[in-house]
């Protein structure tokens, strides 16, 4: 089986690598000639561990090649995987289908023998069904295509694992012999026991929006609960554990905090909300819209501790940022939380320095106004107050002392729960931490204590 994948994005190049891993002859396609360029090459444009050494390896295997023609790409595949992006619309809450549909109608037209489209980015219920009418209003005399759905759900950081052993795979609207081919195609996971789920077109397109819509659900749940903790004295941590233990509840993304973040989550919601709307459904679009609010009112949470513990006013003080990606092991800066809480902060008159391992240059791009640093330390030194915004181990493992040498303040706001509190408050620093309140108050602190 030869295989096409239209769009190189973080699902795309990482989606063509591992099925060039699977064994089979895949070619990627994109628009951007640069990222076809680079990837040819063998490098990948952007953080994703793994994936550089996968993509390595299966060019120099033969089986895997990038290009930007897609009419050569298509016409020597007989699988097409649809992986473009589907960002939120510049003037709505909806997801911007203008790459799908022309990734689509690109495929119809330039197929040369029978085919399978395999859409495979995330879409508002009912995309796939217009999507069909598409490609058969195009596809040329004498071909015959099918188009299924059968959306990801591959994490960034841990995209190259998710995409080889994932949890389990669902395959919209296919006909017998399109499911026996995917078949073929996953046969790999399918032996290890993921399960595989067949459905219907909206059934598939729905089980990956309502897998985000649930997951930044239980993010803001514990955010909230999180607000309760702090106002009652309670740790938010200890009662995630707890909760955990519960297996109908799991302790997987209870880890309150800044929020969520990213390319996918917020968008995703946004666009249930709107379609929901559009549907007559309307208690999923306000269970969603609050999940938005709640997610969006950690930003400014943080962003107030910070003022308060510059004394009131950020003007003329110094804040530390760390962190600039939306969560640790991605240079992925879409929508991230922690350079919303810069931006705003340096907008409110603060010199704010942002130190990241790996969004550094992501970061500058997005924000060039913005100040980032090469070392933590010299995002730390002379700074008033230190904000811990991204999760990244270099932040969790630094030494709290040595930052205390380099700091002119003593407090750091913990925005993701992740450091060692009692290590901090014996090198000198009071903590605050979302949903657990100060942690750590030195009787020579020089910083505000919150109530
Ligand atoms: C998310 C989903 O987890 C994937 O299953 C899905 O395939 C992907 O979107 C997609 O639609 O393409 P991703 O955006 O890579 O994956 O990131 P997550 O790991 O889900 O994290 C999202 C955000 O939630 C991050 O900002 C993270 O910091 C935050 N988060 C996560 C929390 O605030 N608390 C938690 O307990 C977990």
């Amino acid at each position: 089986m030869r295989v096409s994948v239209i769009g190189t994005g973080y699902l795309g190049a990482t989606h063509a690598a591992a099925m060039a891993e699977l064994g089979f002859e895949v070619v990627g396609v994109d628009v951007d000639p640069a990222k076809v360029a680079s990837l040819s090459a063998g490098v990948v444009p952007f953080f994703e561990p793994g994936l550089p050494d996968l993509l390595q390896k299966h060019l120099a295997t033969g089986r895997l090649r990038f290009t930007t023609d897609l009419a050569e790409a298509v016409g020597g595949a007989d699988i097409h995987f649809v992986c473009v992006g589907t960002p939120q619309s510049s003037s709505s809450s909806a997801a911007n289908l203008e790459y799908v549909e022309g990734a689509v109608a690109a495929v119809a037209r330039a197929l040369t023998h029978d085919g399978l489209v395999v859409g495979k980015s995330t879409v508002p219920v009912g995309t796939a069904e217009r999507l069909r009418v598409l490609l058969d209003a195009l596809v040329p005399d004498g071909v015959s295509a099918e188009l299924v759905w059968n959306p990801e759900f591959l994490r960034e950081g841990r995209a190259v694992e998710d995409t080889l052993h994932p949890d389990r795979i669902v395959i919209g609207g296919a006909s017998s012999a399109a499911l026996e081919t995917l078949s073929a195609l996953y046969a790999a996971p399918l032996a290890t026991g993921t399960p595989l789920i067949a459905c219907d077109l909206p059934t598939a397109e729905l089980v990956k929006v309502s897998a985000n819509a649930f997951l930044a659900t239980k993010i803001s749940f514990i955010n909230a609960i999180a607000e309760l903790c702090e106002a009652a004295g309670a740790d938010v941590t200890v009662l995630a554990d707890a909760l955990g233990h519960d297996a109908r509840i799991g302790r997987r993304f209870l880890n309150a905090g800044l929020g969520f973040g990213g390319g996918c989550l917020p968008k995703d919601i946004r666009a249930l909300t709107h379609r929901a709307g559009e549907l007559g459904a309307p208690q999923i679009a306000s269970l969603m819209r609050r999940v938005d609010e709640i997610n969006m009112r950690q930003r400014e949470r943080v962003v107030e501790l910070a003022i308060a513990a510059c004394g009131g006013s950020v003007l003329d003080s110094r804040i530390a940022v760390l962190g600039a990606a939306f969560k640790p092991d991605t240079d992925d800066v879409r929508d991230s939380p922690a350079l919303s809480v810069a931006a705003a902060l340096h907008l409110r008159g603060a010199q704010v320095a942002v130190y990241d391992p790996a969004a550094g240059e992501t970061g500058r791009r997005t924000f060039p106004t913005l100040t980032f640093t090469d070392t933590m330390d010299a995002a730390v030194a002379g700074s008033d107050v230190v904000l811990v915004l991204t999760e990244w181990p270099e932040f969790i493992e630094a030494s709290p002392a040595a930052i205390a040498d380099l700091a002119r303040g003593r407090t750091v706001i913990d925005a993701r729960n992740c450091l060692d509190a009692s290590a901090w408050g014996s090198a000198g620093w009071t903590v605050h931490a979302l949903g657990r309140g100060t942690l750590a108050v030195p009787s020579d602190a020089r910083s505000v204590v919150f109530a």
